[in-house]
């Protein structure tokens, strides 16, 4: 087995209000946020975690949520401080946090800038007043103008928008308007969401009209398109990028690297050569038990049996538009290329699948039915 990059997760809880589509794991703020306890918290996590790394460097951090940039930038230069110090950083590290327009006054980029933060992102989702609102959003669309002109601004290595299409009630012309709107903001990184309905949400229970199939699939079409006319190249199943502008974090996972999640319910992924075990972690979900002294932050950790590694391991990197290396394969699943030879050949044979001599390339059609060409690897 060989060692992949490493990236860290840092989950932070809290929203102003929980959007009716969300499932991630965020609780609307009630009174003041416990910004220092909680990054104590957070470097006590990672303490606890550093004996699985022991050595090596981050590649890149992402602090996500709920809504980090809720934190001050006071609290972002303490905290990546103790990071670098209690594990050090790569040269070219990228360092991304995610913030939502409304909670930004002006000049807080800047500080989190000068914490050490490189890449943003922005959860935009629209820029149509009526879909802000169904989306129970608490930005309107001029917040969301402004937090581009600001990142832009900002000294940033790059930033990005998040954008989601297949709205309550939204045309195939609200969906490419909305596109080209924000494409006119420039932001060097885009991610294009089709609204999913998650279990236990607001919309579960009360769902919303969302367009037909073939609307969201005219959204899809006509989106991708102007997307690659306006050079925003698609890597990943709704990420896209100008060249060489790719988010670093993002791409570590789907190549099936490494990462340690701190913070309520975070994952983290670490490979363990000498054993030759990879190990998965999962955090105490709720605020309450996380910050909870009397109690571990580590909630459950497993190791991923070899069985189950080819499984794992194509469900990350047949989602990317790149071919899959046959040696990240052998390297980061630690099993032989001949332990998936019967599954490989039925993929080639339905044509889902191609080989090239060091990589495996997923055809339109393998895309089209991942969830088929991942079923052979079960
Ligand atoms: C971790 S989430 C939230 C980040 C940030 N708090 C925000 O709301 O802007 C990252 C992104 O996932 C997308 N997302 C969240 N729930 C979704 C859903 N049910 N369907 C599609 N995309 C979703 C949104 O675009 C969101 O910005
Ligand atoms: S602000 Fe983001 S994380 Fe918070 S509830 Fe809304 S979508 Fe979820």
């Amino acid at each position: 087995m060989n060692l992949p990059p490493l990236s860290l997760y840092v989950h932070v809880p809290w929203c102003v209000q929980k959007c009716p589509y969300c499932d991630f794991n965020s609780h609307s703020q009630k009174g003041t946020i416990p910004e220092k306890e909680y990054i104590q918290h957070l470097l006590d996590d990672l303490k606890a975690d550093l004996h699985l790394v022991q050595g090596r460097k981050l590649h890149s951090i992402f602090v996500g949520g709920g809504t980090p940039s809720l934190l001050s930038g006071e609290a972002y230069v303490h905290l990546l401080q103790q990071i670098e110090a209690l594990i050090g950083f790569e040269d070219d590290i990228e360092i991304t946090l995610e913030a939502n327009p409304g909670t930004v006054e002006s000049d807080r980029f800047k500080h989190y800038v000068q914490a050490g933060v490189n890449r943003i992102s922005i959860g935009v989702q629209s820029l149509q007043s009526d879909k802000l609102k169904a989306l129970g959003r608490i930005h309107g669309e001029q917040e969301a103008i402004n937090a581009a002109s600001e990142a832009h601004e900002a000294g940033l290595n790059s930033f990005n928008m998040d954008l989601m299409h297949g709205l309550p009630n939204q045309s195939l012309e609200d969906a490419m308007s909305d596109l080209e709107r924000v494409i006119k903001l420039a932001p060097p990184h885009l991610s294009w969401y089709q609204l999913t309905i998650e279990p236990n949400t607001q919309f579960a229970s009360k769902p919303p009209k969302l367009p037909e199939d073939e609307t969201l699939w005219a959204i899809q079409e006509a989106g991708q398109a102007l997307l690659q006319q306006h050079g925003y190249i698609q890597y990943e199943i709704s990420g896209y990028a100008k060249a060489g502008l790719q988010c670093k974090h993002n791409l570590n996972y789907w190549r099936f690297g490494d990462y340690l999640g701190i913070g309520c319910g975070a994952h983290g992924k670490i490979t363990l050569p000498e054993q030759n075990q990879i190990l998965r972690t999962v955090k105490v979900k709720h605020p309450r038990g996380y910050m909870d002294l009397t109690k571990p932050y580590l909630y459950d950790s497993w190791y991923v049996e070899p069985a189950d590694r080819p499984f794992e391991f194509f469900m990350n990197t047949f989602r990317l538009v790149e071919a899959t290396s046959k040696q990240a394969f052998v390297d980061y699943t630690g099993l032989a290329l001949s332990e998936i030879k019967n599954q490989l050949q039925h993929a080639f044979n339905s044509g889902l699948l191609e080989e090239r001599e060091d990589s495996w390339f997923v055809t339109n059609k393998g895309h089209r039915y991942l969830n088929d060409l991942l079923e052979l690897f079960v």
